[in-house]
């Protein structure tokens, strides 16, 4: 199956496809950027959103596939055309996040060279996640005394 990402500013269609993929959680924001995955027939196969915390620093903030068209790649593309996204808008540093038995995207972030920030879960209300980051830059470094700041920030969105 062949499939197109595209960023999507419409805000109400995004909604709608993310109440039906995480029904339970807030919405992310509106200030965060949203893509979705068609499939050949343009039927909706997924979608992926992301926000800049600072100038420096990306925040990934959901992802998911439908059920039928998972398996097929489409979270590695979406975790790489939003790493594009974070180079281009100077980010030096991604963040994000993975729920304690998220194999599938652990296995991708991990794959996309992102690593656990810290060697355990962190408690997130009901849940605990994962951590995780990927740096984009060497300047990165430079960051290290702010990180905590931003994961906490991470751990406070909605
Ligand atoms: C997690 C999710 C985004 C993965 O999407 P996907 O497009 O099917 O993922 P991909 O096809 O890119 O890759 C899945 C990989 O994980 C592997 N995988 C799947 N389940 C796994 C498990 N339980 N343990 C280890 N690896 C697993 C697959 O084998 C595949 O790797 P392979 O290509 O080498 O076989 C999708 O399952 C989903 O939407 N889940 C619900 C929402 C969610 O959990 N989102 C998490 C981000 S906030």
């Amino acid at each position: 199956m062949k499939y197109t990402i595209k960023k999507c500013g419409d805000l109400a269609k995004v909604r709608s496809i993310h109440k039906m993929a995480f029904a339970e959680d807030s919405w992310p924001g509106d200030d965060h950027e949203f893509w979705v995955a068609y499939d050949e027939h343009g039927g909706v196969a997924g979608f992926a959103s992301a926000v800049l915390m600072t100038t420096q620093v990306a925040f990934f903030s959901r992802c998911a596939i439908t059920l039928k068209h998972r398996g097929f790649e489409l979270h590695r593309q979406l975790i790489t055309t939003r790493l594009k996204w974070a180079k281009a808008e100077g980010a030096v540093i991604v963040i994000t996040y993975v729920t304690k038995f998220s194999y599938a995207s652990m296995v991708n972030l991990l794959r996309a060279e992102f690593r656990f920030a810290s060697r355990s879960l962190v408690p997130c209300g009901n849940d605990e996640w994962h951590v995780m980051l990927k740096i984009l830059r060497e300047s990165a470094g430079m960051l290290k005394g702010h990180i905590t700041q931003h994961i906490n920030a991470m751990m406070e969105a909605p």
